[in-house]
C-alpha cells in the first residue's frame, strides 16, 4: 500500500493557517535533549513521520517519551544505550545527530549509515572530522558506525570545511559537554542552529555566536533540562506561500516569527504576488495579477534562498508567463520532482543543478510520483494549481515533513486528501 495525495485542483486558496514549529528544529533538539539530566518539554512538536523515528530512536536509548497534546515530555535514561535501532536511523538523515549526545553519555555509540532524501551525495566527514577532532575514534563495519572515547570529548578550535547545517549542529552539541572551550569557525548560520543553541543554553550550555559565522562555546560537565519552543517552520512557510502564487487569492500565515521568508518573499514578489504583515508576526500573501517567470534565483546557505523550498516555489511558478531557472548550489540532485511537473503540463527542463521552466502553460491532472520530501510538496503545489484530478504518489515522503499537507490545504479551500492504494 502505497500513500497518495487526491487533489481538485484550480481553486483559489483563502483563509489563515498557524505554522507548526519548524521540522529541522525539532529533530536536532529531540537529539539534543539525550544531553540533558533532567526533563526536557518540547512545545508544538508537528506529527511528522521523522519526529515517529526519533521517538523511536530515544526510547531505545531509554529515554521516556510521552506525547501531551502538541507538546512531547522526555525524561533522561536512568542507563543510557548506546546503539541506535536499524529501522528508524535508516528512515532518515537526522540519526546522525544521535552521534555527539550519545557518545557524551555513554561513551560509545553505533548506527547504521543515516538514510534520508536522495538528494545526490549527502557525506557526514565534517560531522566524524570534528568529532574525532575532539578525541572520538571512529569504525565503520558492515554499513555500520561505531564512535568511541576514551575520556571526555575535548573542546577544540575547528574550521568547518564548508558551513553544513547538520555538521554545525553536531559540533554545538559535542562542544557544549566538552573539556574547555571551542571556536567553530565557518559555520552554518540558519536560524535553526540558533535555536539549537538557544535549547541547550536554556538547559545551562554557554554558547555564544549562533547565528554568526563563529560560534564559541565553553563546555560545560552537564546540562540541566528545559521547556522549549522551536521556532516556526519556514519551509511550511514558503510551501502555502507558492500555492498562494500557483492558485491565486490570499492567506495570512500566523506565529510567522520575524521575517522568516527573506529571499523566497521577494522572489513570490517578483512573480506578481504582494506580500505584508497585517499583524506582528504574521506573514500575508496574495496574488490576484497574472503569474510572471522571475528570471534566475539561485539557492545558497543562509542568508540565501533556501534549497528547501526550491521545488515548491517551482511548483508554484510552473504555469507563470516567461521564463524561471531555479539553480540548486546545495544538493546536486534536488529536482527529481521535474518529471511530475511535465506529466501537470509545464514546460521544464533539467540542466545539470537547475530546473528551468517557460510559460505560460495550462497546467492539468496527471498521476506524478514523489521521489523525496520537498520535491513531493513542489508536485502538490502545482497539483493544486492544475485544473482536474491530480494523484501525488509517494506522499508518505511529504508526510516526513508535513504533519497534513491535505488537512492544511483543505482548511484554504483546497479539494485535496490524503489515501493509501494498492500499487501494481
Ligand atoms: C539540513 C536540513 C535540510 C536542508 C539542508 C541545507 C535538517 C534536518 N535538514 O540538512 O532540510 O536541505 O540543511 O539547508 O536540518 N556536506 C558534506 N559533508 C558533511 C555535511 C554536509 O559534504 O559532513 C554537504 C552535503 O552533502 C550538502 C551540503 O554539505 O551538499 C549541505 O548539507 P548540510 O547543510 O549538512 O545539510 P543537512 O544538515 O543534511
Amino acid at each position: 500500500m502505497g500513500e497518495i495525495l487526491r487533489v481538485r485542483g484550480g481553486r483559489p486558496l483563502e483563509g489563515t493557517v498557524r505554522l507548526p514549529s519548524a521540522k529541522n528544529s525539532v529533530l536536532p533538539i529531540l537529539a539534543a535533549a539525550v544531553l540533558a539530566d533532567g526533563p526536557v518539554v518540547l512545545r508544538d512538536v508537528p506529527d511528522l513521520a521523522d519526529v515517529h523515528a526519533s521517538v523511536a530512536i530515544l526510547r531505545a536509548l531509554g529515554l521516556t517519551v510521552r506525547r501531551r497534546g502538541g507538546d512531547l515530555h522526555l525524561l533522561p535514561a536512568p542507563v543510557p544505550g548506546w546503539q541506535l535501532p536499524e529501522a528508524p536511523a535508516r528512515a532518515m538523515r537526522s540519526s546522525v545527530f544521535y552521534l555527539a549526545p550519545v557518545l557524551h553519555r555513554a561513551g560509545c555509540v553505533r548506527m547504521p549509515m543515516p538514510g534520508g532524501c536522495r538528494l545526490g551525495p549527502r557525506p557526514i566527514d565534517i560531522h566524524l572530522d570534528g568529532l574525532s577532532r575532539m578525541g572520538a575514534q571512529t569504525l565503520w563495519e558492515d554499513g555500520w558506525l561505531e564512535l568511541r572515547t576514551s575520556a571526555r570529548l575535548q573542546g577544540i578550535d575547528y574550521t568547518l570545511r564548508l558551513p553544513s547545517v547538520g555538521a554545525t549542529e553536531t559540533l554545538l552539541m559535542a562542544a557544549a559537554l566538552a573539556k574547555g572551550d571551542t571556536v567553530l569557525r565557518n559555520v552554518a548560520r540558519e536560524p535553526e542552529i540558533r535555536d539549537l543553541a538557544d535549547f541547550l543554553n536554556a538547559c545551562g550550555a554557554r554558547i555564544e555566536g549562533a547565528g554568526q559565522p563563529v560560534i564559541r562555546v565553553q563546555g560545560k560537565t552537564s546540562l540541566h533540562g528545559a521547556r522549549h519552543r522551536p521556532i516556526p517552520d519556514r519551509i511550511v512557510a514558503a510551501t502555502v506561500a507558492a500555492a498562494v502564487a500557483g492558485c491565486g487569492g490570499c492567506v495570512t500565515m500566523l506565529g510567522t516569527g520575524e521575517d522568516p521568508l527573506g529571499p523566497v518573499a521577494d522572489v513570490l514578489e517578483r512573480a506578481g504576488c504582494h506580500t505584508d504583515h497585517p499583524v506582528p508576526e504574521s506573514w500575508r500573501v496574495q496574488r490576484q495579477d497574472r503569474l510572471q517567470g522571475v528570471g534566475l534565483v539561485r539557492t545558497g546557505v543562509w542568508p540565501g534562498f533556501s534549497t528547501d523550498a526550491a521545488p515548491v516555489v517551482a511548483g508554484g511558478l510552473l504555469a507563470a508567463q516567461g521564463d524561471t531557472v531555479v539553480e540548486d548550489t546545495v544538493f546536486e540532485d534536488r529536482f527529481a520532482c521535474a518529471e511530475g511537473f511535465a506529466q501537470l503540463g509545464g514546460q521544464v527542463c533539467r540542466r545539470g543543478r537547475a530546473l528551468a521552466m517557460h510559460g505560460p502553460v495550462q497546467l492539468s491532472g496527471a498521476r506524478v510520483r514523489a521521489a523525496d520530501l520537498r520535491g513531493g510538496a513542489g508536485l502538490a503545489v502545482a497539483a493544486l494549481a492544475a485544473a482536474g484530478e491530480s494523484v501525488v504518489e509517494g506522499a508518505e515522503y511529504v508526510r516526513r515533513g508535513y504533519a497534513d499537507l491535505a488537512g492544511m490545504f483543505r482548511a484554504l479551500g483546497a479539494d485535496v486528501c490524503a489515501g493509501r492504494e494498492n500499487r501494481a
